[in-house]
């Protein structure tokens, strides 16, 4: 399809998806968005994809939801457009999604980060969620995910003042898991993305199943749906693969059924 706003390129099994509207630092415009959302589908549909990398330039990852676009929208206009109701749809994904950090993830850029399962960021890249400042408040997630992922304090400190922090904050409060030099970031993602994709497909959709599951479920309730996932999977020619592999001490063959 031709994108206006992203460029996707496979690269093996690995489906990249980098944000490009250069001069507004990728500001995530509804247009910017919906052709994200469907690049998200159209990789996820498509079964020589085995994991999905997001990555903005070196300047910026996203600069937040395009401010232009919103400031003169009334109340009226976002509700009953339900304006930012479309964000759900990367979090329908199943295969596993990467964000590759570099330069600003603030604001809707910061949430997009965090919607991905896992985020390796650039050592210069600084997030945020500066929506304080333009008066009004995280709007795709932000309030939600950031608890889950830093905790209250650290939360309620950076939403409430606004204050970006570093790449170096984010790894240590565990929101971000790796840290790499700005020129690794995309390639050590893409590199996980195809080590993952390289593994067997329904098992690593049921692990990613299941670790969500843990943001909604009790603990008992999240072991018991994690229990009856992990005993599905014997159904799996790739569970009998996998394991007479290493009885067989050879490396397994997944067929992905
Ligand atoms: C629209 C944006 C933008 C944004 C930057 N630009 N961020 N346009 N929406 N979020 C545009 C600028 O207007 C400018 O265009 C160009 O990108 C370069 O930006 P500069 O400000 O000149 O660059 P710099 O001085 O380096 O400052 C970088 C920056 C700053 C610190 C990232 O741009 C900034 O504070 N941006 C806004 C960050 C923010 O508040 N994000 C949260 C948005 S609200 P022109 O044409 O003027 O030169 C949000 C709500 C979430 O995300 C809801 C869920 C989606």
């Amino acid at each position: 399809p031709h994108y206006h706003n992203i460029i996707t390129e496979s690269h093996g099994k690995v489906g990249l998806i980098t944000l490009n509207r250069p001069k507004a630092l990728n500001a995530l415009s509804s247009d910017l968005f919906h052709e994200v959302n469907d690049a998200l589908v159209k990789y996820d549909d498509d079964s020589n994809i085995g994991a999905i990398v997001i990555t903005g330039s070196e300047r910026a990852f996203a600069a937040g939801a395009d401010i232009k676009e919103m400031s003169d929208q009334t109340f009226a206009q976002v509700y009953k457009s339900d304006f930012l109701g479309h964000w759900g749809k990367i979090n329908d994904i199943k295969k596993p999604t990467i964000a590759a950090v570099n330069g600003f993830a603030l604001g809707g850029g910061c949430e997009l980060a965090m919607c991905c399962d896992i985020i390796y960021a650039g050592e210069k890249a600084l997030f945020g969620q500066p929506e304080i400042k333009l008066g009004v408040i995280p709007g795709a997630g932000g309030t939600q995910r950031l608890v889950r992922a830093i905790g209250k304090s650290k939360a309620m400190e950076i939403v409430l003042s606004g204050r970006n922090f570093s790449a170096q904050e984010a790894e240590r409060w565990g929101l971000v898991s790796k840290i790499l030099p700005s020129d690794k970031v995309l390639d050590e993602a893409i590199k996980l993305g195809q080590d993952i994709a390289n593994l067997s497909q329904p098992a690593i959709q049921a692990a990613k199943e299941s670790i969500n599951a843990a943001f909604e479920l009790s603990l008992k309730e999240g072991c018991h749906f994690e229990r009856r996932l992990f005993q599905s999977l014997f159904s799996l020619n790739d569970q009998k693969e996998g394991m007479s592999a290493f009885v067989e001490k050879r490396e397994p063959k997944w067929t992905n059924d």
